[in-house]
């Protein structure tokens, strides 16, 4: 069993080994998710719009960030837990929180702050695009600036790069001009990797992107089970 580390997950873009990346808030998710292969376990801060039920990523705060990290660095065994830097915390001392807390590297929305923090010696993700914690509303980013930021964000050390709701063309453009590996979400195919929220992809968020494919329906799932519990202690 190979631990996923930066430095493994640098070098799968020099083999074309596609990256594939889930999030996870939680130790029994995250168990399940490592055990089936999972390349990056992420702790994103999405955890306040999909299970602490805010409109958006902008209330999390790093003591929600810490919590989530050790219950989901229980659950791990093999693949890197990256968890996310929330709205307005992007430190030299919150990564190390983080990283205390169990996470084996950061994510950092945007270019500011990435360079202290790998020189801190603590790896980092990057992340251009659509940027949750803008709190703006999600919409296709097809600026070109886009590709100049990758290009910071490779100078300053990140070792990988999440690309948000990025017009594929430019998504395609940044993955040949950086050696790092692009992680895309609803940015195409032409990405190293892939990132989704895991209550996506099983069907248990309110709402969910046009990008995601729903491979199943756990809502609908548990309201079943739910109802035939309630049925039965009613009996
Ligand atoms: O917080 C999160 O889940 C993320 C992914 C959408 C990439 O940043």
């Amino acid at each position: 069993m190979e631990k996923v580390t930066p430095r493994v997950i640098r070098k799968a873009k020099s083999v074309n080994r596609k990256l594939s990346v889930l999030t996870a808030y939680d130790y029994p998710l995250a168990k399940i998710l490592d055990e089936a292969g999972i390349d990056i376990v992420l702790v994103g801060d999405s955890v306040g719009n999909v299970v602490l039920g805010y409109k958006n990523t902008r209330p999390v705060t790093m003591e929600d960030m810490v919590h989530h990290t050790k219950a989901v660095a229980r659950g791990v065994k093999r693949a890197l837990v990256v968890a996310d830097i929330p709205y307005r915390s992007n430190s030299v001392k919150n990564a190390k929180r983080l990283v205390k807390a169990g996470a084996k590297a950061v994510k950092i929305e945007g270019v500011k702050g990435v360079k202290a923090i790998v020189k801190a010696g603590i790896p980092v993700m990057g992340h251009l695009g659509y940027l949750p914690q803008s709190g703006k509303k999600p919409k296709v980013q097809r600026s070109k600036k886009i590709v100049k930021d990758a290009r910071e964000l490779e100078k300053a050390g990140v070792f990988a790069i999440v690309l948000e709701m990025v017009d594929p063309k430019i998504a395609k453009e940044v993955t040949k001009t950086v050696k790092v590996p692009t992680i895309g979400i609803g940015s195409g195919k032409n990405c190293d990797g892939q990132v989704l929220v895991t209550y996506d992809l099983i069907g248990l968020s309110d709402w969910s992107p046009k990008f995601v494919k729903k491979t199943v329906s756990l809502k609908d799932q548990i309201s079943r089970a739910v109802k035939k519990y309630i049925a039965r202690v009613k009996k």
